[in-house]
């Protein structure tokens, strides 16, 4: 399959310090944590809104979808702005926002058939069934990984049911103030080697 190769898909979840991106049963209440870490830099809310608008789309499972949805209702926002989201389901689901677009098919087809022609900085979100397809089908370029300050001890890993290795390259280690850690890797020999998918 020919895709474009100016695009870029990143993957980019906030984990605890021991993978987790929810509970069991998808509560996130946890990532309200009280960490201080000294020497950590500040994320300055004008430079987020600059690099928000960097991304061009944004696609998720649909039970991600569902938590961004709950989030909204109870007046906490809509993380995404006015950006296409395309949410991937084999539902039959009620659109309640015009730039949400339900895909149902193959992933890789959608990822480099439909996304990587049409947009250049493609960011998947969640959750950890879908993340491990798009590792396992060779998908994405590049793994943004916050680690939060605290253990949870059990819930959805980050990759759910990853079955092979995945070699990474580290790019960019940053810490935060909040105790916040954010990691940044590239995805090693997916493209344009032998044997990939894409
Ligand atoms: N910590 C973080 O940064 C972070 C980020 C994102 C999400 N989360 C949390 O993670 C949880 C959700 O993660 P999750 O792993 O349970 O679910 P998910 O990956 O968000 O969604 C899974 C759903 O996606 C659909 N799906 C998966 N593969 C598909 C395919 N190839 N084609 C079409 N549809 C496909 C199915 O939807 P249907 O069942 O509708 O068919 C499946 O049930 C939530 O609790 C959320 O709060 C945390």
């Amino acid at each position: 399959m020919t895709t474009n190769t100016d695009s870029r898909v990143t993957i980019h979840m906030a984990a605890s310090l021991d993978g987790f991106i929810a509970r069991k049963d998808g509560r996130v209440d946890w990532m309200e944590t009280s960490d201080e870490f000294a020497n950590g830099d500040i994320l300055d809310p004008e430079f987020i809104e600059a690099f928000r608008k960097t991304i061009a789309c944004y696609y998720m499972g649909s039970r991600t979808h569902e938590t961004a949805l709950s989030f909204e209702a109870k007046g906490l926002g809509w993380a995404y702005g006015d950006k296409p989201i395309f949410v991937l389901t084999r539902r039959e689901l009620a659109r309640i926002r015009e730039t949400v677009e339900f895909y149902s098919g193959d992933l890789a087809e959608f990822v480099n058939g439909r996304l990587r022609p049409k947009f250049r900085s493609i960011w998947f979100v969640g959750g950890g069934m879908l993340s491990a397809e798009c590792l396992r089908l060779g998908l994405a370029d590049e793994v943004r990984y916050s680690i939060l300050p605290i253990l949870i001890g059990d819930g959805i890993q980050f990759f759910e049911k990853l079955d092979r290795d995945v070699a990474l390259h580290l790019a960019e280690v940053k810490a935060y103030k909040s105790g916040t850690v954010g990691l940044r890797y590239e995805v090693r020999g997916h493209r344009d080697e032998p044997g990939n998918v894409s």
